[in-house]
């Protein structure tokens, strides 16, 4: 396919397949799955609810194992990793983005997105610089001390974004993140993931229901009762943006001009660990 660039994949998925025990019973939930995704890609993956998207992202992300089969990820079979060395290899690789935002309702913004932060090295001042930059990232630099509850929902995901992108991470998944936004944040939402991966070369791998969220993706994947049944190639409907469609291009300035009129000052133009003292 013409997005993906040569040589290794990041992540590769090979004879990839996943049961669970229900007393006598193996369930499988996946099966024989094999899928590569370049550095830089934007993967949706589609199906019907129960197909295994949920259970595939979270093997991706390695906070499940596999019953048998590989994925290498940037060399690493993740599979064979222990549990303590898979905590590391994740905090390290992986951002995650949920349906329903996750947050931590005690805590602000910024402390929601210092989280992930708390499990590495960092000194405090350090950390500060890091939530800031990314803070700035999602064009929420001033809302920085407000609960979740003081945000709308979209507000809500891009600390959820920002929380993902604090590590900087080389892989973003998220479990259908547009699902509880209406359509005019859903495509907000949308358009920040697509700049990480444009402006910062984040792959992510994203579960959605919603077309308008897969033809943000640079290509499509469908899983049918655990089976990859195809893999789309998205020609005219790709998503880079030299490619974008007149109504995702529009969407974009729209979001360009919210984003101008509230004060942030672009969105994602550098990756948070480049970011000096600004903020
Ligand atoms: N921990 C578990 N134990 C048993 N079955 C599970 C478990 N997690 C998921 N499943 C089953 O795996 C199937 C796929 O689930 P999931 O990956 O969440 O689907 P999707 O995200 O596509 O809706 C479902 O039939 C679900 O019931
Ligand atoms: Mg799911």
């Amino acid at each position: 396919m013409s997005a993906a660039p040569g040589g290794e994949p990041l992540i590769r998925i090979s004879h990839l397949s996943k049961s669970y025990h229900r007393g006598a019973q193996d369930i499988e939930v996946l099966v024989d799955i094999n899928l590569d995704v370049f550095e830089g890609e934007f993967i949706a993956l589609m199906g019907p609810s129960g197909s295994g998207k949920s259970t595939l992202l979270n093997l991706i992300a390695g906070i499940d194992q596999p019953t048998s089969g590989r994925i290498d990820i940037g060399g690493i079979d993740i599979a064979t990793l222990s549990e303590g060395q898979l905590a590391d290899w994740r905090a390290a690789n992986v951002g995650f983005v949920f349906q329903f935002y996750n947050l931590m309702p005690v805590l602000s913004a910024a402390e929601n997105i210092e989280l992930p932060l708390l499990l590495t090295d960092l000194r405090g001042g350090e950390r500060r610089e890091r939530v800031a930059a990314a803070l700035d990232l999602v064009g929420l630099s001033d809302r920085a001390d407000h609960y979740p509850n003081e945000l709308s929902g979209g507000q809500q995901q891009r600390v959820a974004i920002a929380r993902a992108l604090v590590t900087d991470p080389r892989i973003i998944v998220a479990d259908e993140p547009t699902g509880d936004l209406d359509r005019t944040t859903g495509a907000e939402v949308l358009a920040l993931l697509h700049a990480l991966v444009r402006d910062q070369g984040k792959t992510i791998v994203m579960v959605t229901h919603d077309p308008k969220a897969a033809a943000r993706a640079q290509r499509l994947v469908h899983l049918e009762k655990g089976v990859l049944v195809d893999e789309v190639d998205d020609g005219p409907d790709a998503a880079p943006a030299s490619a974008a469609s007149p109504a995702v291009t529009a969407i974009d300035s729209a979001i360009a001009d919210v984003a101008a009129a509230s004060g942030a000052s672009g969105v994602a133009t550098a990756a948070p660990a480049d970011r000096g003292s600004g903020a």
